[in-house]
């Protein structure tokens, strides 16, 4: 898996966003280290807070399948119903929820505008001097 095909994902995630307050349409596409692929998009709701960012739900789908190690993840977003013209970025808590399952120094974020503009970071990059699983001797 190319991190081209994995923002192909992405891009392909996004539009399944529910997106109906917000009009931000995020995909993300979370790559395993056994190469299975887990897309996710984000789902707003009414009462606001129950509302879930592309990130997390891609994280959690994979999770509830057994999944725990992770290589990258590609992310795009941008007003819904256009092309996507910026980079978006991931929240800090979807950030912290990587720190949960991601090692910092090798987990690759792909931030990307278009299959070929897309910048990569690191975890530890986004999330620097983090607090993680082994804090509590894990
Ligand atoms: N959102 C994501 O899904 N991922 C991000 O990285 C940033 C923000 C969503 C949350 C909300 O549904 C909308 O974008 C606007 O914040």
């Amino acid at each position: 898996m190319t991190d081209l095909e994995l923002v192909a994902a992405a891009i392909e995630a996004r539009e399944h966003s529910y997106s109906p307050y917000s009009h931000f349409a995020v995909g993300a596409a979370l790559l395993c280290s056994d190469g299975t692929v887990y897309r996710g998009c984000n789902m707003e709701n009414a009462a606001y807070s129950p509302g879930i960012c592309a990130e997390r739900a891609a994280i959690y789908k994979a999770v509830f399948d057994g999944q725990r190690d992770f290589a990258a993840i590609a992310i795009v977003g941008g007003p819904a119903g256009r092309p996507i013209s910026e980079l978006c970025a991931p929240c800090g808590v979807c950030r912290q929820v990587m720190r949960e399952f991601c090692d910092p120094a090798s987990f690759r974020i792909i931030l990307a505008q278009s299959p070929d503009a897309c910048e990569v970071h690191t975890l530890e990059e986004l999330l620097p001097l983090s607090f993680g699983p082994n804090n509590l001797g894990n």
